[in-house]
């Protein structure tokens, strides 16, 4: 398994692309499943999550053709069952289930099972196909819905940690063929759903209020072919400014949304670093002194939950006492037995973490457990005396494009050591 060795104490300073969004990539790909006819869906970034998306399509009868990071996919005649040994490696590959129900009327998925980042159940997806008149049936491991006709409905998604963003886009994409007007409550804000659902409408679905909590969607009787550029990924963007805030002297991201970064620039200038945005650009450079933050991870427009293990690399370095408390995942905590190895001082009670700075963390081998932890390690070896060996990167290029090669380009010193 392939390892990444960080160097660190190098200052960074630059500029750096970033890709397109990996959570927005994924249902959009799935959504081409809606069209006999063939999509482009360009800014795809180059990642193993996204491989096996494309995988999988192949596997249901989609011809998908790939160049640098554009896709062209045909899903003329395809089947309704995804194959096993795919699904298992992706969670995200349940939202191949939406569309197949909206086009075919049935789908069979084996069933995604927990990860290190907790439970992640998909109750809220199958209550909203069943809305629509889907039957579900749970067997062998696998879910199979099936209706002989999908009819619109007043369909809500709210749970105990806020809404479901793959759950919403999934209910989203099987409303858009049914027969009349579905109206989805407590739907998810995140920007992925609005991309999601602008490549709809380009296709030919009528979807109104896609970012906010109530999306109405009149169903129509069949979709054609689109084009659609990804949007920036703004948990890779957010990922870049905490590094630039840990060691960097001017880093400058391109090719960023900066509204949907709001969220993680707030709390960055409140730790000190001074932001600022033109266009779609947005630099980050130190300021006079680090501050420790009270952080809560919330839906969208919320601080992200996908940026708080970076926000603990860069707080476990951070003079004074932070608090990071996670509301949507309450066990995306994994990240801190390895930053503890570092030398930081965290105390984790329950859903919250108590972290007291310190002023120099030491290289140490860590293992990854999860993308975004993968990160962390890499921002925390960035700070580090030493250098810091981040095992099982498999993690890491699951949901980052390169972040070796453009971390280095902004000044790092990282190597990949394959296997
Ligand atoms: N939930 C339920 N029932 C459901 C679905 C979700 O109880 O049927 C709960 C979850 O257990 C969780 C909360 O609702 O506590 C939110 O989960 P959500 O469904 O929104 O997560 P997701 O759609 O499966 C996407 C991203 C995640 C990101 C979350 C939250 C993709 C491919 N994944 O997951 O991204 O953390 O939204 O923003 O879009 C990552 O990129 O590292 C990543 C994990």
């Amino acid at each position: 398994m392939d390892k990444i060795l960080v160097h660190g104490g190098r200052r960074l300073r630059g500029n750096v692309k970033i890709s397109g969004s990996k959570n927005s990539a994924l249902p959009i790909l799935a959504a081409t499943l809606l069209t006999k006819e063939p999509c482009t869906i360009s800014r795809v970034p180059d990642l193993s999550d996204i491989h096996y998306m494309l995988t999988i399509l192949s596997e249901l009868g989609c011809e998908v053709e790939r160049a640098s990071g554009t896709v062209q996919i045909r899903a003329e005649k395809i089947t309704t069952q995804a194959p096993y040994d795919i699904v298992r490696k992706m969670r995200a590959s349940v939202c191949i289930l939406g569309p197949l129900l909206g086009r075919e009327h049935e789908a069979t998925v084996s069933l995604p099972g927990g990860c290190v980042i907790g439970d992640r159940p998909i109750d809220l997806h199958l209550r909203g196909f069943e809305s629509l008149g889907a039957a579900v049936k749970v067997s062998g491991g696998n879910v199979k819905v099936l209706a002989p006709k999908l009819t619109g409905a007043t369909i809500s998604l709210r749970s105990t940690f806020g809404s479901t963003v793959l759950g919403t886009g999934n209910v989203m994409m099987a409303a858009v063929l049914a027969d009349g007007t579905t109206v989805i409550d407590g739907a998810a804000e995140e920007p992925e759903v609005v991309d999601l659902a602008n490549f709809l409408i380009a296709m030919g679905a009528k979807i109104e209020g896609a970012g906010t909590r109530t999306i109405t969607i009149e169903g129509v009787k069949e979709l054609h072919g689109a084009e659609h550029e990804v949007i920036p990924d703004r948990i890779e963007a957010g990922t870049f400014l905490v590094a630039g805030a840990i060691s960097g002297d001017e880093v400058t991201l391109h090719r960023v949304n900066p509204e949907h970064l709001q969220a993680v620039i707030s709390p960055l200038r409140e730790a000190g670093f001074h932001i600022e945005s033109n266009g779609s650009k947005v630099s980050i450079a130190p300021g006079t002194k680090r501050r420790p933050l009270k952080l809560d991870t919330i839906p969208y427009p919320g601080f992200p939950t996908d940026m708080q293990a970076q926000m603990c690399a860069l707080l476990a370095n951070t003079d004074g006492i932070s608090v990071v408390s996670e509301h949507v995942f309450p066990n995306r905590f994994m990240h801190v037995a390895e930053l503890k190895r570092m030398g930081a001082n965290i105390d984790l009670q329950g859903a919250t973490a108590v972290i007291t700075g310190v002023t120099q963390l030491s290289g140490a081998p860590v293992m990854a457990s999860d993308l975004r932890a993968s990160a962390a390690l890499v921002l925390a070896g960035l700070q580090a005396d030493g250098i810091t060996e981040v095992n099982r990167v498999y993690h890491i290029d699951r949901g980052y494009e390169s972040i070796d090669e453009k971390l280095n380009e902004l000044g790092a010193e990282i190597e990949r050591v394959k296997a």
